[in-house]
């Protein structure tokens, strides 16, 4: 298994990215040298006009006739002239046909046959990707890599491990593979809710009902415990403390006096855990070095844990960044700066930013300093804008943070572009994610990923049972139960767009049929058991004598895995995962749907040396693809 994960290990270098080469590319090169003298065109101009069709039926490659804005002429008799313009001697690679203002391309079978598997088969894990998108200067690499932080994921200590945070864990992991195999350096950071008045109740409730040893075992569980137990306590003293304070403001009003009341509430808030916590924190603020190695402490202690969660998901963090990595200095100065241009103002003794008085009427008021004059939440995020750009010198910077927030994301971004830094406020963006609804164990709402994975997993090896035979091969079922369920949760996650939600759908989500996980999974387990069946010696496949694939099923089959680095470049415009899974789908039903039809044990050796071949570039890139939306091929299900 460990093996398995090396695309997580050790990503691709830009060298090895660099020799791969997309099969399209070189059929727009080539369609475009044919069209020059026909369309009166440079090639240059024609390629990035070839286009990548959205079903095979249509062409391999496209050219959508009004796009070339000849006036005068329909489209239509436009891209009939070029059809019958186009050459047609026995050697041309392409043909061509029309349909209305499209000219279609087909490419000849025999040869994208070849140079689509024979690629494959020498670049494997490569396959699809593309270093140009992410170099600064794509004709000198030296000139070195553009730098993206996707910043995912981001919870909270000590609270619960939401939906939201599943979700963004899922896209941004998603999100930083792609920019990483189109050539950016990508950093991984997580955000983490670290800081705050919780974190003084946490260490005085850990104080009082904590325990090292739980600690050490089982960190955010353990803190999560301690967490509700001191809220309880709070919450009690919090009634009477209202009712009271409730009291005296309604007797003022009336010019009663209020002098004993008072004197029975002093007591009360002096001995309250939100008083004493208040009292720690801002001890953690002023740096007190025991306060400060209690919550060092929990955050080392949670984010190892945490590690071992993502490790799940094939996703490590470069850096656990949070809140409480934030300098109280940068704080500073970007409230200096905010009222020096006279962008915040005072309002009832606490600082807010109305934003309608700065050409953004849609943001509501937000507040960056209470009363008490400690920062917010939004605040943090002005100064972790500028120490980060001042740190990594991004060329772009995603926030994947759920659509809850979006008014945040905006008023953090507006904020910082007219604060004088519109240079790299343009550089960010917000990729803005739907809830999920109805995220239950059957033990209770959730708590943990943990908990998330492990519910899933229990149906997962109901539904693995029913089927016995296959079940008892296997050296580990319940490995093999754990990755299928964290890829059923991962594949429902990124079916549909990302801005829209989704039901967490339990039953759904861990079938066999349908556009699921376990059948992406089931695609990719098969082909491995074709090669073992016959014996396959995969070193040896370059050797194939691909001539022998004539079949329609090989053909179309092999059109479609040629279409993959266009998949993944296209990606990058949607930043939509569902169109790297939509692909997979399609290109698994060929598969299915060949096997009948390109049978391997019986066939002549060299037949069956020709189909092992298609089909081991199949299954790489499957497996190529599974990767890049950070799910762990299995070999054996
Ligand atoms: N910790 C936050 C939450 O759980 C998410 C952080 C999002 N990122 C940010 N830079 N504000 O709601």
């Amino acid at each position: 298994m460990a093996g398995e994960l090396d695309s997580r290990v050790s990503p691709l270098t830009l060298e090895e990215m660099a020799k791969v080469k997309n099969p399209m590319d070189f059929y727009r090169q080539y369609i475009a040298e044919q069209l020059s003298p026909i369309v009166n065109r440079p090639e240059k101009e024609l390629i990035p006009l070839i286009q990548w069709p959205m079903t095979l039926d249509k062409g391999d490659l496209v050219l959508a006739v009004p796009a070339l804005r000849v006036k005068g002429k329909p489209p239509q008799d436009q891209a009939k002239e070029i059809v019958e313009a186009f050459p047609k001697t026995d050697d041309t690679l392409v043909t061509v046909s029309q349909a209305g203002p499209f000219v279609q391309f087909f490419a000849k079978p025999e040869h994208i046959i070849k140079t689509t598997i024979q690629e494959i088969l020498t670049h494997t894990k490569a396959y699809g990707s593309n270093p140009t998108p992410g170099l600064k200067d794509p004709s000198d690499p030296s000139k070195g890599q553009k730098k993206i932080i996707v910043e995912f994921s981001s919870p909270n200590i000590a609270k619960e491990f939401h939906a939201g945070h599943l979700r963004s864990t899922i896209i941004g992991g998603f999100l930083a593979k792609l920019y990483q195999i189109l050539g950016w350096e990508v950093l991984r950071m997580n955000y983490l809710g670290d800081w705050g008045k919780q974190y003084g109740l946490l260490a005085n409730g850990f104080k009082e009902f904590g325990s090292q040893e739980e600690l050490d075992k089982n960190s955010i569980a353990h803190l999560f415990q301690v967490y509700v137990q001191i809220n309880k306590v709070k919450e009690a003293q919090d009634g009477p403390i209202n009712e009271l304070k409730k009291e005296i403001k309604e007797k003022k009003a009336k010019g009663e006096d209020v002098s004993t009341l008072e004197a029975k509430l002093a007591p009360l808030v002096e001995e309250s855990e939100d008083e004493k916590a208040r009292k720690y924190f801002r001890s953690m603020e002023e740096g007190d070095p025991e306060a400060l190695a209690l919550w060092q402490q929990f955050r080392d202690l949670s984010i190892k844990k945490y590690q071992k969660t993502y490790a799940r998901l094939n996703i490590a963090f470069d850096v656990y960044s949070g809140e409480s990595q934030v300098k109280q200095e940068t704080i500073k100065q970007v409230l200096d700066n905010l009222m020096a241009k006279k962008i915040a103002e005072e309002s009832d003794g606490a600082i807010l930013i109305d934003f309608a008085k700065h050409g953004a009427k849609k943001l509501n008021k937000a507040i960056i300093v209470r009363k008490d004059g400690t920062p917010l939440y939004l605040t943090r995020d002005l100064a972790a804008i500028l120490e980060r750009y001042n740190d990594y010198h991004f060329d772009k910077m995603i926030y994947v943070v759920a659509d809850q927030q979006n008014e945040h994301v905006a008023q953090l971004f507006k904020t910082t572009e007219i604060s004088g830094h519109k240079d790299i406020a343009d550089k960010c963006e917000h990729v803005s994610f739907g809830m999920v609804k109805g995220m239950s164990t059957r033990k209770g709402t959730v708590k943990f990923l943990d908990d998330i994975i492990q519910t899933v997993k229990d149906t997962m090896l109901d539904v693995m049972r029913k089927n016995d035979q296959k079940y008892s091969q296997l050296d580990d079922p319940d490995a093999v139960a754990d990755t299928l369920a964290i890829t059923a949760i991962m594949v429902q996650d990124l079916t549909g767009k990302v801005r829209n939600g989704y039901e967490f759908n339990i039953n759904q989500m861990t079938a066999f049929e349908g556009d699921t996980g376990p059948y992406l999974q089931y695609a990719h387990a098969r082909l491995c058991s074709i090669e073992r069946k016959a014996n396959a010696d995969l070193s040896a496949l370059g050797s194939a004598d691909l001539s022998l694939l004539q079949e329609t099923h090989a053909i179309n089959l092999a059109r479609s895995l040629a279409q993959y680095p266009d998949v993944v470049l296209n990606t990058l415009k949607t930043r939509e995962p569902a169109t790297v899974l939509t692909y997979l789908f399609k290109m698994a039903h060929a598969l299915s749907s060949s096997y009948d039809h390109l049978q391997v044990v019986g066939s002549e050796p060299e037949l069956q040396k020709a189909r092992l071949a298609l089909y081991e570039a199949a299954r790489q890139v499957l497996w190529n693809g599974m990767t890049l939306l950070g799910l762990t091929p299995v070999e054996r299900m």
